[in-house]
């Protein structure tokens, strides 16, 4: 919202209203006011949390008739005595009105496969020696989902250092990163040139990673192009297709399991996860890791169909973005909105090795707004 300044101030019937010069209109209720008070007392002046305990507050506080403002702040006095100072800064940022509450709302840019002429991209240099250059990559990776970098050193463990530009790995049972190697005659399954179909990473995991690294050092093989299918896009087109679908895998909980000689991780999440005023949150899908399906016997087939319908959509051919990457290639995605797969390669036609790490999403998102913080 643009620069605050306060017009007036009224006490209407009640809550604390008022009108901004650019003709915006806030009400705060007066038991929030006085929750949010930042005097001293009530806001620890060092550690700005909270020590005001609001058990201690008659729940029926009114305010003054008459209401003030002088050098843009809004003083109240309570019918106790207490004094509350609110910056019109303050109070702008954090009103709670519908529209307000609209424009802070996360408006993340969906595509399909057109992306391809216009990839959300940036060199290394700029990720790794400007404060500048890492908002606008990270920027890319919560508007888009996803972010390529170019020209990023084909060393290993290169894939750690960028990431810890952000903040420390987010470890799994793969460990702190893994390699996905394919090598010449492959010994090992681990080293299949097969189709990976779309999915999520870990939604096994009660979290499950939020942002995904994985760096090209080598890649000569034909085919094994990398893909990506913007999951925020398929939920959306599927809540106009198939509005009881999306209800249907918004709602229902299905297991997911991943098991070795040493590990058994396993949890129960919807595929599509919404906030409470149905943003998108999360998509967990991944075939391979759902488990047999524990749900109430009149749940499995409507299950089955809301899957196929959403599962339609992600393989249309215009929501899957191709890459292929190429040495020196970083593919940043944000695991719990962007699907990612692999199409199928000749593995006798040469080398591909791709080095992955993970950060959680709480530290992208952190390091985006002290960088904002920052740089104004
Ligand atoms: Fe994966």
């Amino acid at each position: 919202m643009s620069k605050p300044n306060i017009q007036s101030v009224l006490n209407v019937e009640g809550l604390c209203q008022i009108v901004w010069t650019n003709g915006h209109l806030s009400d705060f209720q007066p038991l929030w006011l006085r929750d949010n008070c930042p005097c001293p007392i009530c806001l620890h002046s060092d550690t700005r949390e909270r020590i005001l305990d609001i058990m201690d507050v008659d729940f029926t506080i009114e305010l003054p008739t008459e209401l003030y403002v002088t050098n843009d702040q809004l003083k109240i006095t309570w019918q106790d005595g207490h004094e509350s100072n609110f910056t019109a800064q303050w109070l702008m940022k954090n009103c709670y009105s519908d529209r307000a509450r609209a424009e802070r709302r996360p408006t993340p840019k969906l595509w399909g496969q057109e992306i391809i002429n216009s990839l959300p991209e940036i060199e290394y240099a700029d990720v790794m020696n400007s404060d500048e250059g890492l908002l606008n990559w990270l920027d890319k990776i919560v508007d888009y989902g996803f972010a390529l970098i170019r020209n990023t050193p084909t060393v290993e463990g290169e894939v750690v250092r960028v990431a810890e530009r952000v903040s420390y790995l987010r470890e799994t049972n793969f460990g702190r990163d893994f390699d996905v190697i394919s090598k010449i005659n492959p010994n090992n399954v681990a080293y299949t040139a097969l189709t990976l179909q779309s999915h999520t990473d870990l939604p096994n995991w009660e979290l499950p990673p939020g942002t995904q690294f994985l760096h090209c050092l080598e890649f000569e093989a034909d085919g094994g192009e990398s893909t990506l299918v913007d999951g925020f896009k398929a939920a959306r087109s599927l809540q106009k297709l198939s509005p009881s679908a999306y209800d249907f895998l918004k709602t229902q909980e299905i297991p997911f399991r991943f098991h070795d000689p040493d590990w058994d991780i396993r949890w129960s999440a919807p595929t599509i996860n919404c906030d409470t005023d149905d943003n998108l949150r999360e998509i967990r899908y991944h075939a391979a890791l759902t488990a047999p399906l524990d749900i109430p016997a009149d749940r499995v087939m409507p299950f089955y169909k809301a899957y196929r319908e959403l599962t339609e959509v992600i393989r249309a051919p215009e929501n899957i973005l191709k890459i292929k990457l190429a040495k020196g290639d970083l593919l940043v995605f944000n695991n719990r909105r962007a699907l990612h797969g692999r199409m199928s390669f000749d593995p006798n036609s040469g080398p591909r090795h791709l080095q992955g790490c993970y950060v959680d999403n709480d530290a992208i998102l952190s390091k985006r707004r002290i960088l904002q913080q920052k740089l104004g």
